[in-house]
């Protein structure tokens, strides 16, 4: 595809109706004869364009699989996010994104890779990317805000996902502190945040996202399957997994102020959509376990956890397990 056809695609998804070829010509500066190949070239890698002889032109299908024009196509211009990049697979996008970020790659870019060879989690765990069944992608930041400031990131990444899939499936999502989306009650997302510096010393972030959207039960390796869901599996449809990427990325960048001028905001979203949050839970890190009652976030996003002694403690990290459902 060539650079023409973000915008294109952009005039296209941006009406329902039909649109008059001499107009599209006209807005995007292009020939009669450029178009129609332009089209052309579209309709070949699977969008459904339907040409009627006096309205014009309309898109009424995209394929279910992720065009890296169609995404840019379809998220703000101008935005957080500046270039978008499609691998058909690789071991993991934070590799690709830290590799781009230790050349220098600048802020905004974002990879995704239909499958991953050796996706990982957190706590060095392996990551299942099931091919084209879900969306495996990392973006590269340089935020300017202190470095100290950084673990933000993980709050505004969940909130920013949680937000797009409540948004595109109308359900309910929920954060399980720090990293983790929640439908019905089992994780159907998870996030991975790495740092980097570049060879000039100026320090990077990686963010990895990991959403499970149109696998079904088998799709699953065995030992997930009491514990990982898929949106599909939870709202008993399959997703349109291109318009759901597009989501995430607006809400990543609608929520990109947020960050350092009014994180209060982004914590008292985390805290309204919490599983952990009024219930006695124990937080596992490194070898060593708290338990306690989940009391809230502080204005950091740090869990705060009342101990057996009533003391409350700010936890910043660990992998969260719920002791019971019910309230203390
Ligand atoms: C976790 O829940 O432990 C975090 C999972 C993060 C997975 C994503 S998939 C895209 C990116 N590439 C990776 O290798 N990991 C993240």
């Amino acid at each position: 595809m060539k650079s023409s056809d973000v915008a294109l695609l952009r005039a296209l998804h941006s009406s329902a109706a039909h649109q008059l070829p001499g107009d599209l010509c006209e807005a995007l500066a292009l020939s009669q004869a450029a178009l129609g190949e332009r089209l052309e070239a579209l309709s070949a890698a699977g969008f459904g364009i339907e040409r009627h002889p006096t309205l014009g032109v309309r898109l009424v299908s995209t394929p279910d699989r992720l065009v890296a024009d169609d995404l840019l196509a379809r998220i703000v211009p101008g935005g957080l996010i500046r270039e978008i990049v499609l691998l058909a697979e690789t071991d993991s996008t934070n590799n690709r994104a830290a590799d781009a970020g230790r050349i220098g790659a600048a802020a905004g870019l974002v990879i995704f890779a239909e499958a991953q060879s050796a996706g990982r989690g957190r706590f060095g765990r392996a990551w299942a990317s099931a091919s084209h069944r879900g969306l495996w992608f990392s973006l590269l930041l340089r935020p300017e805000f202190p470095f100290s400031l950084w673990p933000r990131l993980t709050t505004w990444t969940a909130v920013a996902l949680a937000r797009a899939i409540e948004a595109q499936t109308g359900c309910l999502a929920q954060i399980k502190w720090p990293n983790d989306v929640f439908l019905d009650g089992r994780k159907v997302a998870g996030i991975l945040i790495e740092t980097g510096v570049d060879a000039s010393g100026a320090p990077f972030a990686v963010v990895g996202i990991g959403l499970n959207v149109n696998q079904t039960t088998v799709d699953f390796p065995e030992e997930l399957r009491s514990r990982a869901t898929s949106i599909r599996k939870a709202t008993d449809h399959a997703i349109d997994r291109p318009a759901l990427a597009a989501a995430i990325l607006d809400e990543l960048h609608a929520q990109w102020p947020l960050l350092a001028d009014s994180f209060p905001q982004i914590v008292s979203e985390a805290e309204r959509r919490s599983v952990l949050i009024g219930k006695w839970v124990a937080i596992k890190a490194g070898e060593e376990v708290s338990e306690g009652f989940a009391e809230g976030l502080d204005s950091e996003g740090l869990l705060l956890l009342r101990d057996g002694r009533g003391e409350v403690h700010a936890v910043n990290a660990g992998e969260a397990t719920l002791l019971t459902g019910i309230e203390k």
